[in-house]
C-alpha cells in the first residue's frame, strides 16, 4: 500500500518536466526524501529539495505587528487550521517498465504525491543485491548496496574536511570486499597509508587476509628501476644528463643478468663514477653523483626485493602500505611512485588480480599546482586515473583538500563520496568538479554530521545521502582524543619514574 504524502500544486515556477511543488498531507514528510507521482507512462520520481512553512494570518507584516499589541492572534483566530506545508520536489526521472528514464513532459496540478517505496527505489537507483553495503539511505527502509563494477571500475573519490570520516567509511569499504565471496567478484586491495590507520585490520578477524608492510621495511629492488623511473624521481635531470645515463644503466643491468648476483644503487653510482671519466662530462657527472648519492641516502632502493606484489595482491586480500614510520616526504612519494607504476604494470600483463588502490591524503601525492619535484607521485596516479579502467586497476582517492588534489586525477573519478566539509573553496571546488551537484546538495554538505555522506555519480542514478554503516572490525585507530593522550602520556611518564625510583 503506498504512503500518500501530498497534492501537486500550480505555480508561478511548475510543475515542469524537472520541478514541482505538492502541499504536504503528511507531516512525517522530510527535506531529502524521495516521493513519487503516478504519470500514464510510469511513475515520476524526484527528491524534496525544500519545505515551505506557510499561514495567511501571518502574510501581512503590520495586521501582525497591531493584532500582537493588544493579545496574541492565535488567542483570537484558528491560526493552525491555515498553517499548511509547501515541498519541493527536483525530478530525477520517470521509472517506466522497470527502466528509468529523462522525464519529458511535468506531472500535473492535482496529482497526489507518494513516499516512494523502497522496492521502486532500489531499481530506480540501480542498487546491486550483491554489491558493496555502504549504508542506509536517509528516511527510507533501504540498504544501499552499490555495484562493484559501477563504484570502483572509473575510480572513487572520498572528500570530506579532516575528522569527518573519510578513513572510516574506507574501512568499510575494505570490509565489504575482503567479505565478497568469489563468484560474486572479489578484487585486491592495496591501502597506501599515511597514518597507520588501516594496519589494525592485521587483528581483526579479517588478519588473515592482511598483509601489513611499513615504510622502512619496503625496499625498492634496484632491478626494476628503469632510466625512466630515476628520471620521475629527479625532476631536475636535463635530457643531455639523461642520455649519458641510460646507456649507463642498460650495461649494468646486462652485467647484472650475466652475474645473476643482483646490484643496488651504489653499483650505478661507482659505474657513473669510472664511465664518465672524461674532464668534459665533468657538468654531467657531479650533478648525477650527487642526486643518486640523495637518492641512496633515502635507503629506499634495495638490492632485492623486499616484497612481491605478485604474492600479496589477491583476490579477497587486503595490502597495507604503512608509511606512518617514514618522515621524509620524498621518500614517501618515491614509494608511492614506484607503486602505482609497478601494480598497474602487473596488472596489465595479468600477473596480479585486479586490485583497488586506496591513496589517504591523495592531495600530498597527486597536488594540483605544485612543482615536479616535490610531486613525484601525480604522474603514476594519473595514468592509473586515466587508463586503469580497462585493466581492472581501480583508485580510491581520499583528500581532505579536493582543492589541491590534481584535478586531472579527480576528474577521473566518476563517483565521488563527500561527507562533511565547511571550507568555501573546497565546496565551491567540488561543486565544479563533480557532474549532478546542485546548490541545494553542496549546501547541505555543510550540515552533514560525522558519518553522514552525499554520493554522487557513476555508482548512483541519482546523488543520495547516506549514513554509513558500522563498522564490523572496531579496532583501536590512532584518531584518540586529545584528553586520552594527554593522560596516556602522564601516565607512561609516571610509570617510568616509579621504574626508575625501584631501581635505584
Ligand atoms: N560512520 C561512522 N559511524 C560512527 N563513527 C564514525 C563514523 N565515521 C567516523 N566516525 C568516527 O569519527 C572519528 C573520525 O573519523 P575518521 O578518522 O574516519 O575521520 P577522517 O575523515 O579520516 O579524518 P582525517 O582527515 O583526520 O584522517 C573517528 O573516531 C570515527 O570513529
Ligand atoms: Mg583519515
Amino acid at each position: 500500500m503506498q504512503k500518500e504524502v501530498g497534492t501537486v500544486i500550480s505555480t508561478p515556477e511548475g510543475p515542469t518536466t524537472t520541478h514541482f511543488d505538492f502541499v504536504i498531507s503528511d507531516n512525517r514528510v522530510r527535506k531529502g526524501q524521495f516521493v513519487t507521482v503516478d504519470v500514464p507512462t510510469g511513475k515520476v520520481i524526484g527528491s524534496i529539495t525544500e519545505i515551505t512553512k506557510a499561514n495567511r494570518y501571518f502574510e501581512r507584516a503590520e495586521s501582525v505587528a497591531e493584532y500582537e499589541k493588544t493579545s496574541p492572534i492565535s488567542a483570537s483566530f484558528p491560526v493552525s487550521e491555515w498553517e499548511y506545508s509547501i515541498a519541493s520536489v527536483n525530478v530525477h526521472g520517470l521509472l517506466c517498465d522497470g527502466q528509468t528514464v529523462r522525464s519529458t513532459y511535468p506531472v500535473s496540478p492535482g496529482d497526489r504525491v507518494f513516499e516512494a517505496e523502497p522496492e521502486m527505489l532500489k531499481k530506480f537507483l540501480q542498487l546491486d543485491e550483491s554489491g558493496i553495503y555502504i549504508g542506509n539511505l536517509y528516511h527510507h527502509d533501504l540498504q544501499i548496496k552499490l555495484s562493484l563494477s559501477k563504484l570502483f571500475q572509473k575510480h572513487l573519490a572520498i572528500l570530506a574536511m579532516s575528522g569527518s570520516g573519510k578513513s572510516y567509511l574506507t574501512c568499510v569499504l575494505i570490509e565489504e570486499l575482503l567479505e565478497r565471496p568469489p563468484l560474486s567478484g572479489r578484487i585486491a586491495i592495496v591501502a597506501i597509508d599515511n597514518h597507520g590507520e588501516y594496519s589494525g585490520f592485521k587483528n581483526t578477524q579479517y588478519g588473515k587476509q592482511t598483509t601489513v608492510i611499513t615504510g622502512k621495511q619496503f625496499k625498492i629492488p634496484y632491478r626494476k628501476v628503469s632510466p625512466q623511473m630515476i628520471r620521475e624521481w629527479i625532476p631536475e635531470m636535463s635530457a643531455s644528463q639523461y642520455r649519458e645515463l641510460v646507456p649507463i644503466m642498460q650495461q649494468l643491468k646486462r652485467e647484472m643478468k650475466q652475474s645473476g648476483s643482483p646490484f643496488g644503487i651504489e653499483d650505478l653510482i661507482q659505474r657513473i663514477e669510472l664511465d664518465l671519466n672524461d674532464k668534459k662530462k665533468e657538468n654531467i657527472k657531479r650533478p648525477l653523483l650527487g642526486w643518486l648519492t640523495e637518492l641512496a641516502l633515502l635507503k629506499v632502493i634495495g638490492s632485492s626485493d623486499s616484497h612481491q606484489f605478485e604474492q600479496f595482491v589477491e583476490p579477497g586480500r587486503l595490502l597495507v602500505l604503512d608509511l606512518s614510520d617514514i618522515e621524509n616526504q620524498r621518500k614517501k612519494q618515491i614509494i608511492v611512485s614506484y607503486v602505482c607504476r609497478r601494480l598497474f604494470r602487473l596488472r596489465k600483463k595479468e600477473k596480479i588480480a585486479p586490485f583497488l588502490l586506496v591513496v589517504e591524503e591523495a592531495h600530498n601525492f597527486a597536488p594540483e599546482k605544485v612543482e615536479k619535484h616535490h610531486a613525484l607521485a601525480r604522474a603514476p596516479i594519473i595514468t592509473i586515473a586515466r587508463e586503469g579502467r580497462k585493466f581492472g586497476a581501480c583508485l580510491c582517492l581520499i583528500s581532505q583538500r579536493p582543492v589541491h588534489l590534481a584535478t586531472s586525477a579527480l576528474s577521473q573519478c566518476n563517483t565521488n563520496i563527500i561527507l562533511r566539509m565547511t571550507n568555501p573553496f573546497d565546496i565551491k571546488h567540488v561543486g565544479e568538479s563533480c557532474e549532478g551537484i546542485d546548490s541545494d546538495m553542496l549546501n547541505s554538505i555543510t550540515t552533514l554530521r560525522v558519518g553522514e555522506a552525499l554520493i554522487v555519480g557513476e555508482a548512483i542514478s541519482s546523488p543520495i545521502f547516506v549514513k554509513i554503516r558500522r563498522r564490523k572490525s572496531e579496532f583501536a585507530s590512532k584518531g584518540k582524543s586529545l584528553e586520552l593522550l594527554s593522560k596516556s602520556f602522564e601516565e607512561a611518564k609516571k610509570k617510568k619514574e616509579q621504574d626508575v625510583e625501584a631501581f635505584l
